[in-house]
């Protein structure tokens, strides 16, 4: 039999996860892992782990022949992205958790596994301590997976728990989430979709094979979201969350996004509260799988992170199926969305850009529309994001090319209109 494999870990980063991780390799002695060294950014900080451990030098790490794994859980993406380049081209093994990084390097990363055959693995960066990478990689065949609907960050769906089912403010509710350690150091980005977005271009590769950019990808966050959109959706029995999508369409692309959406009561991801994640799988012949887990904070990415290091001892590597041994999918935006929009004023919003307005409410104050957009118009225009203009997509939203003739006629007849 294989013994095991001795890991030395040189770390960087020594903030909520490393920590977390520190001290969850402490009460894991059974792995043979061992952190040699942690370097971080302030010499001068107090810290929970004797002084000897640190350093501030990255070639103590990067350059120590003994280490043979970098764990590197950062929040400087550029930093970041240096760390793993020196480590990968001098022949260690990688385990990041840094999603900007990972999401905005893809090709490189790709390209830098394939010259060295090392590992690279990256479990913590999305949906923390989801095992949902692995099982995207591993047991999910391309031509099955119909779609993936998930809630990948943490710190919106807390603050969304908080403000709409505990009645604190969207300020307090932040305050909160940073001081449980699930926000980002720049919060903007948990609250503007970023991390998310960041997150799902690194799920779109393990789930399709699909190599996007985050730019390219539409999305924003819960940063326009109204009391007022809380109280529509509650008078229709739903909840808003922030939603990455993907879907196939008819014509074998995928579409997608990550936008507020609303979601029906007894969804699985209704079920979602506060720092949690959650992942739909619907796929051919098994239908809908539900993976559930913490989504940040300290242990549970810890946890994420630990499980890669003990991934490396078997020489466990990403071997990006979709990518390299079917045809990877392409992302498109040839489709449409059924939207909610609320808005101040009917001069903010572009009427005759929609495919139809089923429903809308234009008496009180704050109006509120449903009706069908091309995503082109969501993609290339910025309205639905100014003013204090709310978009929230509606629960089932996508709505294939190849329906939408259909559809709009049943709907107008529905209306009366025809
Ligand atoms: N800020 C992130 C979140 C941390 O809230 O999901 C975990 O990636």
């Amino acid at each position: 039999m294989e013994t095991h494999k001795k890991l030395t870990i040189g770390l960087f980063g020594f903030g909520v996860v490393g920590e977390g991780l520190y001290k969850v390799l402490q009460q894991t002695p059974s792995l043979n892992a061992c952190i040699k060294k942690v370097c971080i950014k302030q010499a001068n900080k107090e810290r929970n782990a004797p002084a000897s451990l640190f350093t501030t030098e990255k070639k103590d790490l990067l350059f120590d022949p003994e280490i043979n794994v970098i764990v590197e859980v950062i929040d400087d993406a550029d930093a970041a992205f240096e760390i793993v380049t020196i480590a990968l081209h001098n022949g260690k093994a990688v385990v990041s958790a840094s999603k900007k990084m990972i999401a905005e390097h893809l090709p490189e990363i790709l390209q830098m596994q394939k010259e060295t055959d090392l590992p690279f693995l990256c479990e913590a960066a999305a949906c923390a301590s989801i095992p949902v990478i692995r099982n995207l990689e591993e047991y999910y065949d391309n031509d099955l997976l119909h779609s993936i609907k998930a809630i990948v960050n943490g710190s919106t769906n807390f603050i969304l728990t908080k403000m709409f089912e505990d009645k604190l403010d969207f300020n307090e509710s932040l305050l909160l989430a940073k001081q449980l350690g699930f926000a980002e150091s720049n919060p903007k980005l948990d609250v503007e979709g970023y991390d998310a977005v960041n997150k799902w271009a690194i799920l779109l590769n393990h789930a399709y094979g699909i190599v996007e950019h985050p730019d390219n990808i539409l999305f924003t966050g819960i940063q326009n979201i109204q009391l007022t959109d809380a109280l529509v959706a509650k008078e229709k029995g739903l909840d808003i969350k922030l939603i990455a999508q993907a879907k196939k369409l008819k014509n074998g692309k995928v579409a997608a996004f990550v936008l507020p959406q609303f979601i029906q009561n007894g969804d699985p991801l209704s079920f979602v509260k506060n720092e949690y994640n959650g992942v739909v799988i619907e796929s051919g012949f098994a239908d809908k799988q539900f993976f559930y887990g913490k989504g940040a904070g300290s242990f549970p990415t810890a946890s994420a992170v630990l499980s890669d290091i003990s991934a490396l001892r078997y020489n466990y590597k990403y071997e990006y199926k979709k990518l390299y041994h079917h045809i990877p999918h392409e992302l498109t935006n040839e489709f449409y969305v059924k939207v909610y929009v609320s808005f101040d004023d009917w001069k903010f919003i572009p009427r005759d850009k929609f495919e139809w307005i089923e429903e809308w409410h234009a008496v009180a104050e704050r109006k509120y529309l449903i009706g069908v957009l091309p995503v082109q118009e969501l993609k290339q225009h910025t309205w639905w994001k100014e003013n204090q203009t709310s978009l929230i997509l509606t629960a089932d939203p996508i709505i294939d090319n190849l329906d939408i003739i259909n559809l709009k006629k049943r709907s107008l007849e529905l209306a009366g209109i025809i």
